[in-house]
C-alpha cells in the first residue's frame, strides 16, 4: 500500500491538507478525481478548485506530489514574493524559523524561553492559502543557541533540554505541521557518525551509533503522534556510503519498529550533477528506501550555477527537469521542495562564493526556464 501514491489510501496518519482538496473534489465530483488503487500514477481527471490552474502546486496535484518551498515571515511582507508563495506551491517549510536556536532562543529558566513569532507567521499564511506545513529541523548541529552550545551541560541535563525542546515545539504545532525532520545531517560523508553536541559532545546520554536518533524519533512521536517523522541528509541523494549508514539505519528503525516515517533527500546540487549514472544511482537509492515502506521527499532542491548565461540557464532546466521526472516516477516520493523560489532570496549565493541563480525565479521574481522544465515535467 505504501507504494501506492495515493492520498486516499487508509493510513495511520492524519491525511495531510492536500489529501482534503482531494477528498473534497471527490466529493464534489462524484467518482471522477478517485486514484485507481491498481496504478500508482493515477491519471488527473479534475482538479480541485483551490489550486490555481496552471500552477506547480495543481501540476503536482495531478501527481499527487506537494510542490514546496522554504520561506522565510520576513519576506511576506513583499507582495511579489507572498503572491508566488501562496498561489504556486501546496507546501511551505520555514527556512530557518523552527530551528533551535530561533524558536528556542532562551533557557528554559527564562520566562520567555521560546519565540514562535515568526513561525506562527508562516503557519498562518500557509493556512489562509491552504498550503501543507513541514517542520525544520528538531536535532542539528547547526544553529544551536549559545546558551545550548556554551552552558557546560551533562549528558543527562542535555537529554532534558532536548527532550522538552521537542515536546514543546512539536507539540506547539501539532495538527498544524504534518512532518517534520527530526534528525538533519547526523552522518559523515564516509558514513560514520558525525561528531556532535547531541552525538558524542557530550550526547543526550540515549548510547552509541543511531540511538539518539531513535531517541529523538520517539520523542517526537510522543509529542504528537499523528505527524510524519523524516531522517534529512544532504549529499546522500545517490548510492555511496553515506546513503548506505542511512539506509542501514532506517532498515533496522523500520525492523524495530522505531517511528520513522520517511527520508528527506536535500538535493543541493550543481550542473555537475546532471550525469545518467548519477540520475540512476538517485533513482536506485530511492527505490531501496521505498521498499522499505518509507515515504520520499526531495526538501531543499536547488541547482546552483556559476553564471546566469542563457546555456546555463538551460542546462540548469534540464536537470531540474530530470529530478522532477525521478521524484515523479517514484511512487513513495511526495514531496519536490526547493529552498526558497527566488533568486533573490537564495541561501547560494552566501554559502558557495561565486554561485547563486539556483532556483525557479530570479531575483526579479521572473520565472526562469527552470520553472517551464519542472512544470513540464509533472504535467507530462
Ligand atoms: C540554511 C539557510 O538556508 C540559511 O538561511 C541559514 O543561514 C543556514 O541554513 N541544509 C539544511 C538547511 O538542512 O537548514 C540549511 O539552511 C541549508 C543546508
Amino acid at each position: 500500500m505504501l507504494n501506492h501514491r495515493s492520498y486516499l489510501q487508509p493510513s495511520t496518519h492524519r491525511l495531510p491538507r492536500v489529501c482534503h482538496r482531494a477528498a473534497t473534489a471527490s466529493l464534489l465530483f462524484g467518482l471522477a478525481f478517485q486514484p485507481s488503487l491498481a496504478s500508482p500514477k493515477p491519471k488527473p481527471q479534475t482538479q480541485p478548485p483551490s489550486l490555481s490552474a496552471g500552477t506547480l502546486g495543481q501540476a503536482g496535484q495531478g501527481r499527487h506530489i506537494a510542490i514546496g518551498a522554504a520561506a522565510a515571515s520576513a519576506y511576506l511582507a513583499e507582495a511579489e514574493y507572498s503572491a508566488i508563495l501562496g498561489s504556486e506551491f501546496s507546501q511551505l517549510q520555514p527556512e530557518n524559523e523552527t530551528k533551535f536556536g530561533p524558536i528556542h532562543p532562551r533557557p528554559d529558566s527564562d520566562p520567555n524561553p521560546y519565540d514562535f513569532n515568526g513561525a506562527d507567521k508562516l503557519v498562518a499564511f500557509a493556512q489562509s492559502h491552504h498550503m501543507l506545513v513541514r517542520g525544520h529541523t528538531l536535532v542539528w548541529h547547526n544553529q544551536i543557541p549559545d546558551w545550548v552550545k556554551k552552558g557546560g551541560y551533562t549528558a543527562p541535563q542535555l537529554a532534558a533540554i532536548l527532550q522538552s525542546h521537542i515536546h514543546a515545539v512539536v507539540g506547539h504545532y501539532a495538527s498544524k505541521v504534518y512532518a517534520w525532520d527530526v534528525v538533519n545531517e547526523a552522518f559523515n560523508d564516509d558514513g560514520t557518525m558525525r561528531d556532535t553536541i547531541w552525538y558524542d559532545q557530550p550526547g543526550i546520554n540515549a548510547g552509541a551509533g543511531t540511538q539518539y536518533i531513535e531517541q529523538a524519533l520517539r520523542w517526537a512521536r510522543a509529542a504528537d503522534p499523528q505527524a510524519k517523522l523524516f531522517y534529512n541528509d544532504y549529499d546522500a541523494e545517490v548510492l555511496n556510503r553515506k546513503s548506505d549508514a542511512i539506509y542501514a539505519m532506517a532498515k533496522d528503525f523500520k525492523q524495530r519498529g522505531v517511528p520513522l516515517d520517511g527520508i528527506g533527500f536535500q538535493t543541493h546540487i550543481s550542473l555537475k550533477f546532471d550525469d545518467p549514472a548519477n540520475l540512476a544511482s538517485y533513482a536506485k537509492n530511492m527505490e531501496r528506501f521505498a521498499k522499505l515502506g518509507l515515504e520520499l521527499h526531495l526538501t531543499e532542491l536547488d541547482i546552483r550555477l556559476t553564471d546566469s548565461s542563457p546555456e546555463s540557464l538551460r542546462a540548469q532546466a534540464k536537470l531540474y527537469g530530470e529530478i522532477t521526472d525521478l521524484c515523479v516516477h517514484q511512487p513513495a516520493c511526495k514531496l519536490l521542495q526547493t529552498w526558497g523560489f527566488t533568486d533573490k532570496h537564495s541561501w547560494i549565493p552566501n554559502f558557495y562564493k561565486g554561485q547563486g541563480w539556483a532556483l525557479l525565479w530570479d531575483e526579479n521574481y521572473q520565472k526562469k526556464p527552470a520553472y517551464e522544465a519542472v512544470h513540464d515535467a509533472l504535467m507530462k
